[in-house]
């Protein structure tokens, strides 16, 4: 079987499928690699490091066109780029692996199911501990978390870290972390290895002790919440909840210097947690970065991509933060791919079980038609 690499091609994605490091697995799994100039090199990946793995190079036609399995981050090619290209170059029976944005693709998913391509998305992998070394968004929101305590610690006028030094005591950055979810729990161990002093909350209790053990304290807002649904997931809170938990925050982030808020709920829009009030508390030098940017965001004056500045304080609502730290991020995704085709396949071939959870739950579109129940809910529910 051929798995084909072709180079990202939405805007600003510096990722790349998979990187030199899992092609041996991918090998001794019946594979062999076709992967497009250039694919990896904005990830620090050299064609030339393909090579030396045995795989082959060749053109963006090439790969499509030789490809049983086409490996992308950025799956869904209605998008950005010379994306209407990509869906053309699609085939019937084709398998195409990778990032879908499954629960918010909407009807476009109809064109993409109309290739006859059997795509498998990435994002809707179950959260079972079995699918982990697939679990594509773990990895991501883990480079995402980290990376936006760097951002923060570079827009704010202070340092993290306590200082005793001969000109005086320097006292540590405060940090509250709103969402203690993947990206929430790599946040606060990145800003605790800097020496911040970290305050956390998030809608699921259970996360409670995680936050403790990483030296943070968990807020504790005399809220009652519908806690997380069978998947691990929290479940939405009602309008009045939110309301209350606002109000409960307001103390904490004002006398906060970094907010970093990844509150999230598959499917939905995402809390709004920071009003325009809120920020108004703050002090000047303050900084936001709010995660949730690309589902609505968990602040009042984020703007996806912007840098907001607003009486003195930043909002930062970046995207695609796993783009840029493209090295490491793919090597990431690149293992959890490599984790998920070497379970698709038997003796080469594939041997799909329709039992399985780990492919009935990703298997987005199959013989022309979005497959997935959950998906297809939500396509026919905006078509209506
Ligand atoms: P997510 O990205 O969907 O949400 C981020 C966080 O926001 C969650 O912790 C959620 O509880 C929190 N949140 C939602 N509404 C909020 C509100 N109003 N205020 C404060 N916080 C709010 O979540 P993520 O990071 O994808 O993880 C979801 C769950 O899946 C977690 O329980 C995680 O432990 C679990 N998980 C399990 C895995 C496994 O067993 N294989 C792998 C990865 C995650």
């Amino acid at each position: 079987m051929i798995v084909g690499v072709p180079r990202e091609n939405h805007p600003g994605e510096r990722r790349v499928a998979l990187t030199p490091a899992v092609l041996d697995t991918l090998k001794r799994a019946g594979f062999e690699v076709l992967v497009e100039r250039g694919a990896g090199e904005q990830a620090g990946f050299p064609d030339s490091a393909y090579e030396a793995k045995g795989a082959r190079l060749g053109s963006r036609d090439e790969v499509f066109a030789k490809a049983d399995v086409v490996a992308r981050v950025r799956a869904f090619p209605l998008r950005g780029g010379d994306a209407r290209a990509d869906l053309e170059r699609l085939r019937q029976g084709q398998v195409l692996v990778g990032l879908f944005d499954a629960l918010w693709a909407g009807p476009e998913l109809e064109e993409l199911a109309a290739s006859g391509a059997m795509c498998f998305a990435l994002d809707l992998m179950p959260r079972i501990t079995r699918a982990q070394a697939m679990d594509a968004l773990s990895s991501m929101a883990t480079v995402a978390g980290y990376k936006a305590v760097i951002l923060a610690a570079e827009r704010l006028p202070k340092m993290f870290p306590m200082l005793m030094t001969a000109a005086g005591t320097i006292a540590p950055a405060r940090v509250f972390v709103v969402g203690a979810g993947v990206a929430g729990l790599q946040a606060i161990a990145t800003a605790r290895r800097l020496g911040a002093v970290v305050e956390a909350y998030d809608v699921r209790p259970s996360v409670k002790e995680q936050v403790q053990s990483l030296g943070a304290r968990f807020v504790e807002l005399p809220l009652e919440t519908v806690g997380e649904d069978a998947s691990g997931y929290a479940r939405e809170q009602s309008e009045e909840f939110q309301r209350r938990q606002r109000e409960l925050m307001t103390r904490v982030v004002a006398a906060s210097d970094v907010v970093i808020t990844t509150a999230s709920i598959p499917g939905r829009r995402a809390p709004l947690l920071i009003t325009r009030a809120m920020v108004e508390g703050m002090h000047p030098g303050s900084v936001i970065v709010d995660l949730a940017a690309e589902r609505g965001g968990n602040c009042e004056l984020t703007r996806p991509d912007e840098v907001v500045e607003f009486r003195g304080i930043t909002i930062l609502g970046p995207t695609n933060l796993p783009s840029t730290v493209p090295n490491d991020a793919s090597q990431m995704y690149a293992r959890n791919l490599t984790a998920f085709l070497t379970h698709l396949v038997k003796d080469g071939k594939l041997n799909l079980d329709a039992e399985d959870p780990i492919v009935r739950e990703t298997m987005l579109t199959r013989d022309g038609a979005v497959v997935h129940s959950k998906v297809r809910e939500l396509v026919t529910a905006v078509t209506r």
